[in-house]
Order: C-alpha cells, then sequence, then structure tokens
C-alpha cells in the first residue's frame, strides 16, 4: 500500500492559466521579475506541498463541511464576529504520535493505528523473535515498526531498509529521540539491492555483508519489490540456517482467475499504480513453491482477509465522514477513497488474499 501524488487537473489548469497570464503581462512588464514569481508559483500548485496547503489556506479556499441552513446566522447575530475559528484547530488536535501506514489487523483493534500495531504484532511473533537476536527489517515505513520490534521483543539489534526517503529521515530522527541508535541501524535504499543501502547514520555499512540474521520481517512492504522472488532470495542469503522469515503480503484470491476481464484489469492497473508489480501476483501454490526455491522450509501462510480488507475499508469511510471537510478532500482523500472502493471489490469477488506468512531457511 503507497500513496502517490497525482498532479490534480486543477493544479494542470491553474499552470496553463498561468502561463498565458505570464506571456501576456510580460509584454507589458520586464520578463526576469515574472519569470522568478511564475516559477515558484507553478511549483507551488504542481506539488503536494505544505505552500500549496498555505496557499490556498490563505485564499479561503479550504473546504468545510456544509452548515445546514438552520445554523446559518448573520453576522449581526453573532455580535458582529468577525474572526472564526472554524474546525482548522483540528490540524492542532491531530495526534501524530504514530505514522503507521499498513492495512492493520482489524480483528478486535479500535482504531487505525490499533490495527496497524496488531498486524505488526503477528509479524513479529510470526518471526518467533527472541532477547538477544539479530533483525533485518525490510520496509520499515516511518520507523513505527522498528521501535514496536525493540520495545516488544528486544532484540540485540535491527538493520531496517526502507525506499521513501522523507519516511527513512522521519525514523532516523525518532529512533535518535529514543536514544536507539546503536540497537536500530536504518538504511536507505531499494530492498533487493543490498550493496546500494544508504546508512542515515555515519556509522559504517559493513554490517551489510553480515549474513547471520536470526530474524528477517517486512511487514505489508515485500509486495512492492521487484520482484519478491529476488527479496526471498535475499532473505534466505542474509540469514543463518533456521533461521526465520516473517511477512504480511498479498496472494491472488480463489475468485480472481473466474472474474470478468475488467475486474481482473481493474485490479492489475490498481495494484500495479500502487507500485505492485505484476509478477507478484500469485496464488498460493506458487507462492509456497517460490519460498521453497528460495531456500526456505516448514511455510505457514496464515490467511486473515477477512480481518483486513472489510476493517480497513469501513474505517476510510468512517475516517473520511469525521474529518473530510477538516482537510482538502478532493486532493487528500482520493487515493483513500480509491483504495475503499477497490478493497469491497477485491474482498467481495475474492479477487486477492492477505496473509501472514512464516517459514525457516533450511539448513543446509
Ligand atoms: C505500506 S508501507 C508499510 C510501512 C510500514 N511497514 C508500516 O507498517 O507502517 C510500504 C513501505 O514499503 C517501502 N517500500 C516500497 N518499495 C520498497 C523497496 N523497493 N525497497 C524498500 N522499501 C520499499 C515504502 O517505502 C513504504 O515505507
Amino acid at each position: 500500500m503507497t500513496s502517490h501524488s497525482l498532479l490534480s487537473r486543477r493544479s494542470v489548469l491553474a499552470v496553463v492559466v498561468l502561463t498565458i497570464t505570464a506571456l501576456f503581462i510580460s509584454k507589458t512588464y520586464p520578463f526576469h521579475l515574472l519569470t522568478f514569481l511564475f516559477g515558484i508559483l507553478s511549483s507551488i500548485l504542481i506539488t503536494d506541498s505544505l505552500l500549496w496547503d498555505a496557499l490556498r489556506f490563505l485564499s479561503g479556499t479550504l473546504p468545510k463541511p456544509e452548515i445546514p441552513v438552520q445554523f446559518s446566522l448573520p453576522a449581526s447575530e453573532v455580535g458582529g464576529l468577525k474572526y472564526t475559528y472554524g474546525l482548522d484547530h483540528g490540524l492542532l488536535n491531530a495526534r501524530l504520535d504514530t505514522l503507521w501506514l499498513n492495512m492493520g489487523y482489524w480483528r478486535e483493534a479500535k482504531g487505525f493505528q490499533e490495527a496497524c500495531e496488531a498486524l505488526a504484532r503477528l509479524v513479529g511473533d510470526g518471526g518467533q523473535i527472541q532477547k538477544g537476536d539479530k533483525v533485518l527489517d525490510f520496509g520499515y515505513g516511518c520507523g513505527d515498526q522498528l521501535l514496536f520490534w525493540h520495545r516488544t521483543y528486544t532484540p540485540s539489534l535491527i538493520v531496517g531498509v526502507t525506499s521513501e526517503p522523507l519516511q527513512a529521515c522521519v525514523a532516523h530522527t525518532r529512533i535518535q529521540t529514543a536514544n536507539l541508535s546503536h540497537q536500530i541501524r536504518p538504511f536507505l535504499g531499494d530492498a533487493i539491492h543490498i550493496s546500494n543501502w544508504k546508512p542515515l547514520d555515519k556509522g559504517s555499512t559493513k554490517i551489510l555483508s553480515e549474513n547471520d540474521y536470526d530474524v528477517v520481517l517486512s511487514l505489508d512492504s515485500c509486495y512492492h519489490y521487484t520482484t519478491r522472488v529476488n527479496f526471498l532470495r535475499l532473505a534466505a542469503s542474509k540469514l543463518k540456517p533456521n533461521g526465520r522469515l516473517s511477512i504480511s503480503d498479498f496472494l491472488l484470491g480463489t475468485g480472481f482467475k473466474s472474474a470478468s476481464f475488467t475486474t481482473r484489469m481493474f485490479m492489475r492497473v490498481a495494484l500495479k499504480g500502487v507500485g505492485v508489480p505484476e509478477e507478484n501476483l500469485v496464488e498460493e501454490h506458487v507462492y509456497n513453491r517460490q519460498m521453497e526455491d528460495a531456500g526456505f522450509e516448514d511455510v505457514e501462510v496464515r490467511d486473515i482477509t477477512e480481518y483486513v480488507f472489510p476493517g480497513l475499508a469501513g474505517f476510510i469511510g468512517e475516517q473520511r465522514r469525521r474529518v473530510g471537510g477538516l482537510v482538502d478532500v478532493d486532493r487528500k482523500w482520493r487515493q483513500y477513497e480509491f483504495m475503499r472502493r477497490a478493497l469491497i471489490t477485491a474482498y467481495e469477488k475474492k479477487l486477492l488474499r492477505f496473509v501472514v506468512v512464516s517459514a525457516m531457511r533450511r539448513s543446509c
């Protein structure tokens, strides 16, 4: 599951209008100043930036929930009050003490953070991490899971990699703030190209050549890699004999083959759109074979689809109703709304399954 910023139609239109206006005005005024201003404005508009949010906020276009007519009071009836607090202070109340981003395990969870942590627990437990173990973690996002593995299982070392620089920096800051830089070593890079991983701390990369990890984990991430098979081979090569692998992952569902051409295309395009290569969409028997070919045995596939898709889809709908008016509905919610619908379709038509998989590296 990834979040991609798309260039909105409105932004493109705004840039076109700005270009025409700038060309028109340039006939009268010196162009260098305009070019400068135009450059700044365009970059504000075409990127999903804080500046863009600020600009929209200042121009008063931040969408607000519609106020039922009986609540609309003329200014004279509220003491001529000019300043309105509105709902912007929602931003001040938002609690960002965690930055999880996974599908969640919604069996008992009441909210997003709880569900994400519950899924992390399933994956962590599947790895049977013992006190003092060495753990290699693929796709750590903003670092919540690194801190979670540390406080829950107390391994001696966690080496992690993730691919998004912004998330890696957030994770790094959180690790430093928690004073855990010796126990948790975050890297930035593409999971399957270990020789290119960059350390976020100044420390050496020698650690990356070690092949004696007790546990390899990947929480909601390895379905993104090109390809999962390459990841499995790498994971096996990094583990000690009898070392353990535990991951959460997607499989093709039983309804995929019999679904209509359009539905299958929709699913493929949707998954491609969120960065899941087509080669990674396989049924369970192929998955098991790939695991064994990579060097794993005792493969256990636990299907938790019913505690994942409906829970997350329902949560997205509720959360949108709760805070939809507070943030920019169109731009920020579009990706999640799309995801909600895709999850419902995937669940109802049994197109996809969500699984927690654990296995042991063969001893020879
Ligand atoms: C759905 S998020 C899960 C984040 C985190 N595991 C969590 O539960 O909060 C997927 C993560 O996988 C990472 N990722 C995607 N492709 C990757 C790749 N090729 N190599 C390393 N990390 C990757 C993304 O940067 C993102 O942090």
